[in-house]
């Protein structure tokens, strides 16, 4: 394991770089697979994670598909709510692309934050952003059309992974498909995909490299305030 890479990754998640490198002491890495899953919905939790490299997506699996609740980059801490609330994983966690993770087992978490309670309210402040985030896209499923949606989710994806590229561009540099952005807006590929390709037109976004670009993230915040 690399001290310096998992202290920095737990530290852009926001806990304080002396816990982390406390904590790194009681972390086992582990490689993760494209396509490998590292846990499941349902499973028991045994404990929480830090992804150290790569990207993971955040999906509940139905009869007609998946639902993609989120993306994880490198730093995001994840698997802390079945360990707090003892109640079986909530979602399922899938690499997106070859990734490295860091498991911290659950009695050592346990030991470790009850002698530093900073620990607890690092979590508090990591569940409560996430409700925050469910709840902007809860309201905006019944509140916004579709390309309020779409623009709302590519705006998501800017805070996750954008690059500012000049002229106030961003750069989203994380690859998305099509069908995971629609997993995410919760709509069918074909119509999110016409939406893109008319933002295209107009000038909103653009590809470069595989990769989408906002163009002009004024119209965007626009589209997607409620
Ligand atoms: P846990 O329930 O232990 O296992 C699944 C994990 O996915 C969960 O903890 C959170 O860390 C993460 N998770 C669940 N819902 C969301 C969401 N809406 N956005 C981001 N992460 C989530």
């Amino acid at each position: 394991m690399n001290p310096q890479l998992l202290s920095q990754s737990i530290a852009l998640d926001g806990l304080p770089t002396e816990l982390a490198e406390e904590l790194i002491k009681v972390a086992r890495t582990r490689p993760v697979k494209a396509g490998v899953a590292v846990f499941e919905a349902g499973d028991p939790a045994d404990g929480f994670y830090a992804l150290l490299e790569g990207s993971l997506r955040v999906i509940l699996r139905g009869e007609d598909g998946e639902q993609v609740l989120a993306l994880l980059s490198p730093g995001a801490i994840f698997g802390e709510m079945a360990l707090f609330d003892g109640e079986p994983r909530s979602a399922s966690i899938v690499a997106s692309k070859p990734s490295r993770v860091a498991f911290f087992d659950k009695g050592a978490v346990f030991r470790f934050a009850d002698d530093n309670p900073a620990v607890y309210r690092h979590m508090l402040c990591i569940v409560g952003r996430r409700l925050r985030a469910s709840n902007a896209s809860l309201a905006a499923r019944s509140l916004l059309p579709l390309t309020g949606r779409v623009a709302q989710t590519m705006l998501h994806l800017s805070d996750l992974f954008g690059k500012t590229v000049g002229n106030e561009r961003i750069l989203v540099h994380h690859k998305i498909s099509q069908a995971d952005l629609a997993a995410m807006v919760g709509a069918a590929r074909e119509n999110v995909s016409r939406v893109l390709n008319d933002w295209k037109r107009e000038g909103h976004i653009s590809r470069i490299s595989g990769y989408y670009c906002i163009e002009d993230p004024a119209a965007l915040r626009a589209l997607a305030s409620i």
